[in-house]
C-alpha cells in the first residue's frame, strides 16, 4: 500500500467540491492505487452542511479514502499539502462579471497564501478556481514568497475543453481527435479562444471551418459560456468545473499527451511579450511535473491584439488589489 497523499480542498461545501470531492476520492486524480487524505477548509458557519458531505463522502466507503480532515483553519487544512485545490470563494450571480468579485474574494487568497507559504509541502501543486481566478491566484502567489511560483496556477481547463467541445462538435469529430486548441490570457470574456494552431484529425482546424464561424461563432461561445450556464441554471457552472480541476490538475501530473497541449493560467516569463508576472493563460506541456509555456508559435495581428487586451485586463486587476501584493 503506498503512502497516503494529501489533497486540500477549500469551499468544500459549495457545489464545484459537491462534484470534485467524490471523484477525488474515487481516484481519478492519482489512479487507483493512491490512497489520499483529504483536507476539507471552509468557513466557519459551513460547517454544518460540510459535515453533511463528510457524511455522503463516508457512505460511498472510497477503498482510496483514507481519511478525512474538516477544518475552518487554513493552517490546518494546507498542512504538508501536495496538492491544493483552491475553490473556496463567492460565485458571481446573474449579471454581474467575473471581476465584480475581486474585492469580496480577494483577501481570502491572500490569507491562504500565506499559509501555504507556511504549512505546505515545498512542491505543492496549487490550483485557484475561485473567481477571479488569475488574479486570485497572483494575490495567492505573491503572499507565499518562500514557495516558488511554479507551484502556482489558476484553471483555464474549463475554457480549455469548452473550445475543443465546440470544434468537435463543428467539425463532426470526437474531442480526442482534436489537437493544439488554446485559449490564452485572463478567465474573463476577454479570454481569447485561439485556433490558429488546432489540428482536426491532423488538419488546420482554420481550413475546416469559415473564419466567419471562427471570429462570430465560436469565439463568443466560449468566451460567454460561463454567463450562458448561469443564465440556464441560476447558479455557476460546478460539475464542469469539478471536471476541468481534475483535468488541469492530472495534466499536471501524468504529463501532457505527445504533439499536444493544454491551457493554463501560470506567472509569466515574459513569452509573447506578457508582462513578467502576471497570472496569464498559455499553452503549456508538462513533462515530469513541470510545466512548461510552448515557445515560438507565430502570432497573426488579430491573435497579438487579443493577447495584449487580456494583458492590459489583468494589469487593471492587479492594480486595483495592489495593496494586497
Ligand atoms: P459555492 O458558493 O457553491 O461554494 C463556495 C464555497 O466556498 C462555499 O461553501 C463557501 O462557504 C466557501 N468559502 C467562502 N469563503 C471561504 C474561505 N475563506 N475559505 C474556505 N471556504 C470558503 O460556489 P461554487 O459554485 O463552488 O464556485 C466556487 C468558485 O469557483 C466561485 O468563485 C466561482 O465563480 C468559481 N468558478 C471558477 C471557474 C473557473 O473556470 N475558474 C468555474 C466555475 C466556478
Ligand atoms: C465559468 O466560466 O463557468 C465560471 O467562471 C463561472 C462564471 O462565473 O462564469
Amino acid at each position: 500500500m503506498k503512502t497516503p497523499v494529501d489533497i486540500a480542498v477549500t469551499g468544500a461545501a459549495g457545489q464545484i467540491s459537491y462534484s470534485l470531492l467524490f471523484r477525488l476520492a474515487a481516484g481519478e486524480l492519482l489512479g487507483a492505487d493512491q490512497p489520499i487524505v483529504l483536507r476539507l477548509l471552509e468557513i466557519t458557519p459551513a460547517m454544518s452542511a460540510l459535515a453533511g458531505v463528510v457524511m455522503e463522502l463516508k457512505d460511498c466507503a472510497y477503498p482510496l479514502l483514507h481519511k478525512i480532515v474538516v477544518t475552518d483553519n487554513p493552517k490546518v487544512a494546507f498542512d504538508g499539502v501536495d496538492y491544493a485545490f483552491l475553490v473556496g470563494a463567492k460565485p458571481r450571480k446573474q449579471g454581474m462579471l467575473r471581476s465584480d468579485l475581486l474585492q469580496q474574494n480577494a483577501e481570502i487568497f491572500a490569507v491562504q497564501g500565506r499559509a501555504l507559504n507556511e504549512v505546505a509541502s515545498r512542491q505543492v501543486k496549487v490550483l485557484v478556481t475561485g473567481n477571479p481566478a488569475n488574479t486570485n491566484a497572483l494575490i495567492a502567489v505573491n503572499n507565499a514568497p518562500d514557495l516558488a511560483p511554479e507551484c502556482f496556477t489558476s484553471m483555464m481547463m474549463l475554457d480549455h475543453t469548452r473550445a475543443v467541445s465546440q470544434l468537435s462538435e463543428k467539425c463532426g469529430v470526437r474531442s480526442t481527435e482534436i489537437k493544439n486548441v488554446m485559449v490564452w490570457g485572463n478567465h474573463s470574456c476577454t479570454q481569447y479562444p485561439d485556433l490558429h494552431h488546432a489540428k482536426v484529425k491532423g488538419v488546420d482546424a482554420l481550413e475546416l471551418v469559415e473564419n466567419s464561424w471562427f471570429v462570430d461563432e465560436f469565439m463568443p461561445t466560449v468566451q460567454n459560456r460561463g454567463t450562458e450556464v448561469i443564465k440556464a441554471r441560476g447558479q455557476s457552472s460546478a460539475a464542469s468545473a469539478a471536471n476541468a480541476a481534475i483535468g488541469h490538475m492530472r495534466a499536471w501530473v501524468c504529463g501532457t499527451a505527445p504533439g499536444d497541449w493544454v491551457s493554463m493560467a501560470v506567472p509569466s516569463d515574459g513569452s509573447y511579450g506578457i508582462a513578467e508576472g502576471l497570472m496569464y493563460s498559455f499553452p503549456v506541456t508538462v513533462t515530469g511535473g513541470r510545466i512548461d509555456i510552448v515557445r515560438g508559435l507565430d502570432i497573426s495581428d488579430f491573435s497579438r491584439a487579443r493577447l495584449r487586451l487580456n494583458e492590459a485586463e489583468l494589469k487593471e486587476e492587479r492594480e486595483s488589489i495592489k495593496h494586497l501584493l
